[in-house]
């Protein structure tokens, strides 16, 4: 193992503590806590903790110190002009179900919500509902073979009744990166709004959101080396001020009588109840010492071992990739299906070498109707991955292929 790689693994405590062999590559699920995300989790649950934005104690005030901090922590990551334009989640999914329906007022009979084949069911889901609520309809812009957008398809299916696109940065089953500008251009043409689901691309190094020209972009914080339960969605300022909150509660109002409430600016407004805390804490220590890697350093080694990975699967008789070949417009997130062999047996069978894969449709169900396909196996790469887990996947894969096929 390199030296890089060794001081970047011992910043994640499992590596420590996980019996040989251990070769995690199902970053795009979750990925592993990072050192600084944990400690910040801990020291609040143990040393620190209070609800915020109430108490006037001394503890309370720290608590709401720190998850203001966090708020900051998140708004430098993503490149947002201010804190308040992070609101606090549960996760992508609740993001995406905020923007679905704070957004739904603004739809009306006939109008379409643009959506792509590739998304993620967080990315499907919340829109039908509204578009069901409203008689809007969902379209989808269609897929390559290769699994990536067909942006020439664009013309067509921007129509004067898009209001909204909404698309991930990233395909969570190709690894395809989607050229956010590309969409940004066709969207503004008919005057829709952008949704970025980047769930995906967050774990790679930190973002600017205004430069993508989104609207409005949602992320998790467990697949950013933090702790599960939190996620973010951002917004621009101008856009949140005028959106409808999606959940009621403490903490969201201006003032409620039993009549009609009215409502705490933004992102208040959209984070009714106890928010996530030590898990916000812990986003964004992650986030603020992901700010401190050298990412065009890291990002080379990612695109490294994919490179060796799609090399690697290439050359194996029976092995499909799902997803583009080249390196070009892709992440780390490589898919492919075995002939004759099932997805889960794969997972299982490299199980045995410890080797940690996700097979399944990914929560992408469109996408494998479109491959014609029931599922695939994933192996996904993170920093602290390198060529000994590529090499442990390819020889346990054509272990498992000569055994069961
Ligand atoms: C592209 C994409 N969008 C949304 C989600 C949902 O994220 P979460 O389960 O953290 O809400 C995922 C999770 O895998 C994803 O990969």
């Amino acid at each position: 193992m390199s030296k890089a790689v060794d001081a970047l693994r011992r910043q994640f405590p499992i590596f420590a503590s996980r019996p040989a062999p251990f070769h995690y590559l199902d970053n795009a699920a979750t990925g592993q806590i990072c050192r600084p995300a944990a400690d910040a989790l801990i020291h609040y649950e143990t040393a620190a903790r209070a609800n915020v934005k109430r108490g006037v104690y001394r503890l309370a005030d720290e608590a709401s110190v720190a998850f203001h901090k966090a708020r900051a922590e998140m708004a430098a990551y993503l490149g947002a002009e201010r804190p308040e334009e992070v609101i606090f989640t549960s996760g992508t999914t609740l993001a995406l179900n905020i923007a679905a329906h704070a957004l739904a007022p603004r739809l009306h009979e006939g109008d379409e919500i643009l959506l792509s084949e590739l998304e993620h069911h967080s990315n499907i889901v919340p829109w039908q509902l509204v578009a069901q609520q409203k008689g809007a309809k969902v379209r989808a812009i269609p897929v390559t073979d290769e699994g990536r957008l067909d942006y020439d398809a664009l013309e067509r299916v921007v129509t004067d009744r898009t209001r909204i696109v909404a698309v991930s940065h990233c395909s969570n089953v190709t690894g395809a990166v989607t050229d956010v500008g590309r969409i940004k251009e066709a969207a503004s043409a008919v005057g829709a709004l952008l949704v970025v689901d980047g769930a995906q691309r967050a774990p790679h190094g930190p973002l600017d959101v205004r430069a993508l020209g989104c609207d409005l972009y949602a992320c998790s914080g467990h697949k950013m080396f933090a702790a599960t339960g939190c996620g973010v969605l951002w917004g621009r300022r101008e856009l949140l001020d005028e959106l409808p909150p999606f959940l009621g509660g403490g903490e969201m109002i201006r003032q409620v009588s039993i009549e009609r409430s009215t409502f705490a600016p933004p992102p208040h407004r959209f984070e009714a109840g106890t928010p996530p805390i030590g898990a916000a804490l812990a986003m964004g220590a992650a986030a603020a010492w992901l700010s401190t890697l050298d990412w065009g350093a890291l990002t080379e080694r990612e695109m490294a071992l994919t490179g060796r990975l799609l090399d690697g699967l290439s050359a194996i008789d029976g092995v499909r990739i799902q997803g583009p070949r080249g390196l070009q417009g892709r992440a780390g997130v490589v898919s492919f299906d075995v002939e004759d062999v099932h997805a889960h047996d794969v997972c299982q069978m490299l199980d045995a070498d410890g080797v940690c894969l996700r097979g399944g449709h990914h929560c992408a169900q469109p996408l494998m109707d479109r491959f014609g396909l029931a599922a695939t196996t994933r192996a996904s790469i993170a920093l602290y991955n390198d060529e000994a887990d590529i090499d442990a996947l390819l020889t346990g894969l054509e272990k498992t292929i000569a055994r069961l096929r």
